[in-house]
């Protein structure tokens, strides 16, 4: 088939190009010419495992361009994949979103299938498909469909080819049979539905996912105060079916492009609607103060800040990463910076992007220049080179041997044999 792509960030470049693999003829349209250069020479705007080989290997089926009419021209579905960020209010700014139905309104020669792939709240599907009514030239038919994304950044190739469900939120018979021909290689189970219902899918996944981690942290707070461990209150709760063992990790709180902005939009979208959704204002809540309370213990180990060394090891938001927004990093670093403390910094792949935040920390080769001369470890990313460090080496470098974990990374009664003061989330 051929598929348009309109936004070329995480979600439209994976999705294209995993397109392309499944064998449809793919073109990935984006406004920012430095990124279709980028494309065009090879070089990936990302780090997202496993997909420069994808691409490379599938040149010939994918096209870069900055022109929407592109993506629209002589394809039959398009997708628009484009940011949706938080406005102050907590609610998505879909301009991007209407500036694009807009553009393809303009080209829309023959029948059409406009496929809404960013994240955006219930009811987003009847303005795109309002807007393309109002703006289109010629009197042709399109539909509108919603097929939202559950792509985690890092595993993004895997989760398109081999996802738990494909969702497709349709409002056509027509629709959904070229969407389903669009993912008939892929097995996995395909719930077709209603389009505010395939919208809502998604807010919903991925604010019971953030519930899930707020959950956890709140018990981790409960086991630090009672003597409990988190870690084995996580493993007996996570056998049961019911509950699933996955996203129960205790740390510092989530991050990330996602979680931060859709728990924020559907608490704004309930409020718009007409109901309360107070139980995701908290989940916003204990994550926040998660972080807080991890400076805290950081300032309960050390006492004064003042001019402290502080080393610290992972910026990303997650592993296999090198996106930084919404770290926790980056509030856990301002906030020590503004308590006077100096920092020296180590990540394997976001330096680069956090230079863009913090110019004037010092940022290390390696874990061991971090330690060096510092007054403790703090780690805030799990980074699985981190876990196979030569403690003995670290702590022969650290000023004093303390490390302060915000992942749970390490055993504390090892640790603690080792000589260490080691500081974790939920256990002692
Ligand atoms: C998330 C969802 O998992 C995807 O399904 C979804 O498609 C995506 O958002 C999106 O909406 O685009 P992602 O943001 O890449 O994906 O990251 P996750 O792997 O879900 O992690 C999110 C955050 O939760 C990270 O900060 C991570 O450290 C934290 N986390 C995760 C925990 O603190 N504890 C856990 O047990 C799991």
């Amino acid at each position: 088939m051929r598929v348009g792509i309109i936004g070329c960030g995480y979600v439209g470049l994976t999705t294209g190009v995993c397109l392309a693999e499944l064998g449809h003829r793919v073109v990935c349209v984006d406004n920012d010419e430095e990124k279709i250069k980028k494309l065009l020479s090879g070089t990936l705007p990302i780090y997202e495992p496993g997909l420069d080989k994808l691409i490379k290997k599938n040149k010939n089926k994918i096209k870069f361009s900055t022109n929407i009419k592109d993506a629209v021209v002589n394809n039959e579905i398009i997708f628009i994949c484009v940011g949706t960020p938080s406005n102050p209010d907590g609610s998505p700014d879909l301009s991007y979103v209407e500036n694009v139905a807009r553009e393809i309104a303009k080209y829309l020669d023959s029948y059409k299938i406009i496929v809404e792939k960013s994240t955006v709240p219930v009811e987003t599907a009847d303005w795109i498909k309002k807007t393309i009514e109002r703006y289109k030239k010629n009197n042709v038919e399109f539909d509108v469909v919603s097929n939202p994304e559950f792509l985690r950044e890092g595993t993004a190739v895997h989760d398109f080819l081999y996802p738990d469900r494909i969702v497709i939120g349709v409002e056509s018979e027509k629709a959904k049979k070229s969407m389903l021909r669009l993912y008939q290689k892929i097995k996995s189970p395909k719930i077709v539905v209603d389009t505010k219902s395939a919208e809502l899918i998604k807010h919903a996944s991925n604010s019971f996912l953030a519930t899930k981690i707020s959950f956890i942290n709140a018990v981790a707070n409960i086991c630090e105060l009672s003597g409990a461990d988190v870690e084995k209150v996580a493993l007996g709760m996570g056998l049961d079916k019911r509950i699933g063992k996955d996203f129960l990790k205790a740390g510092i709180g989530y991050g990330g492009s996602c979680f931060p902005k859709d728990v924020n939009a559907f608490i704004w979208i309930s409020e718009k609607l007409g109901y309360d959704f107070s139980l995701l204002k908290e989940v916003k809540k204990i994550n926040e103060r998660q972080r807080e309370l991890f400076i805290k213990k950081i300032e309960d180990t050390l006492w004064t800040l003042k001019d402290k060394t502080i080393g610290i090891l992972g910026l990303s938001f997650k592993p296999n990463t090198d996106d930084i927004r919404e770290a926790p990093s980056i509030y856990i670093i301002k906030s020590l910076k503004e308590k006077g403390a100096k920092i020296k910094a180590y990540d394997p792949k976001a330096m680069v992007k956090m230079k863009q935040v913090f110019p004037d920390i010092t940022y290390c080769d390696n874990p061991y220049e971090v330690a060096k001369n510092s007054d403790c470890v703090v780690i805030l990313t799990e980074w699985s080179e981190f876990r196979k460090l030569d403690l003995k080496k670290i702590k022969n470098l650290l000023n004093q041997p303390i490390i302060i974990d915000g992942r749970n990374i390490f055993e504390p009664q090892k640790m603690t044999k080792l000589g260490f003061v080691y500081k974790c989330i939920g256990r002692k």
